[in-house]
């Protein structure tokens, strides 16, 4: 087994970038928004660790019983031999599953692709006694990292990419359409995407998963603030604001917002910006999108997939899709 990281490179100065973005969302004309790739910090990457095992939260546990379930068919299904790269692996812990079953196989190049560095980490000791795998870490965002994957692919060798977790909800429905069409472009025919999705279900089941009731959830939204504290040097006073969790029929999605208790005014010298909030005003940081069953059929389609197979876990409603690229 072999572990190799490849750092953010220069074009990722990821503190102006992150000053930019934290000054246009609170500058918007009404909704302000923060994007949600920055609440994965390295204590923001710790916090989402524990929510997927917070008892509320079976997303992550049903992702991992369809993996542990269907590996090996899932698998079976690939044009061999593959390289696998993951988008966002965080931990990387349900990928155990796919490398161990491709180990009887194949010897694996395994590329997680992160934002974050402490993820990033996690996901290379989470992985590191799988003899079977040699591990190259991107710490890039998606697109760039997969390019950077595919740069590197040998000839006759396919991608599998894992795009886990349902982090697809995390994009708008057209949105998220268009980042497959990316991924696509990217690979080649017969290449895959194991695409995770969570699906629809009661939405007093949905709100308890993203408010848990020991405030797991509350406190990885809040730290966004309080990244902005600690790295543009800002002053939220974070008692001042509220973690709320909110069902948007129309996008069928679940938002996560920080609500303003008072009228206040917020000052980030990084960003070089004086922000006023309303009371009640919030900052929305995160929408998880929620599917039907069918409805990925038609977003791989669009995105220049075919859906081949999808399983369906029957404790959580929640659906893994093997695509293959046409
Ligand atoms: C919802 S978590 C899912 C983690 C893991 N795949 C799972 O299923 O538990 C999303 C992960 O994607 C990473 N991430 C978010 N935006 C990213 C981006 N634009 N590029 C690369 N990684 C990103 C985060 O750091 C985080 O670890």
């Amino acid at each position: 087994m072999l572990i190799h990281a490849i750092p953010a490179n220069a074009a990722y100065e990821f503190a102006s970038e992150f000053a930019a973005n934290v000054r246009v969302g609170l500058t918007r004309p009404g909704q302000k928004e923060l994007l949600s790739k920055y609440l994965y910090d390295d204590v923001g990457s710790s916090l989402f660790e524990v929510i997927s095992n917070l008892p509320e939260y079976g997303l992550t546990r049903a992702d991992e019983r369809l993996l542990q379930r269907h590996s090996g068919e899932i698998v079976a299904r690939l044009d061999a031999p593959v390289a696998v790269a993951e988008l966002g692996s965080g931990s990387g812990k349900k990928t155990r599953w796919i490398l161990e079953a491709l180990g009887r196989w194949q010897r694996t190049f395994y590329y997680p692709v992160e934002i974050s560095r402490s993820a990033l980490l996690m996901c290379q000791r989470e992985l590191s006694d799988i003899d079977s795998i040699s591990i190259v870490g991107f710490e890039r965002e998606y697109l760039e990292g997969l390019r950077e994957v595919a740069a590197h692919r040998q000839r006759n060798q396919h991608i599998f990419v894992l795009f886990l977790g349902s982090t697809i909800g995390n994009f708008d429905r057209d949105a998220g359409v268009q980042f497959l069409a990316e991924v696509r472009r990217i690979l080649k025919p017969g290449d895959s995407l194991l695409l995770g999705t969570d699906l629809e279900k009661p939405s007093a089941q949905l709100l308890k998963a993203y408010d848990d009731e020991i405030g797991v959830t509350a406190a990885f939204n809040l730290n966004l603030l309080a990244r902005i504290n600690r790295e543009l040097a800002a002053d939220f006073d974070l008692s001042q604001f509220a973690h709320v969790a909110r069902i948007n029929p129309e996008a069928r999605s679940v938002e996560m917002h920080l609500r303003s208790k008072r009228r206040q005014a917020v000052r980030i010298p990084g960003a070089d910006l004086r922000v006023e909030f309303a009371e009640g005003e919030t900052i929305w940081t995160e929408s998880s999108h929620k599917y039907a069953p069918d409805e990925v059929f038609g977003m791989a389609r669009a995105a220049g997939f075919e859906c081949q197979a999808q399983w369906i876990d029957e404790r959580w409603p929640f659906a893994e899709n093997l695509l293959i690229a046409e």
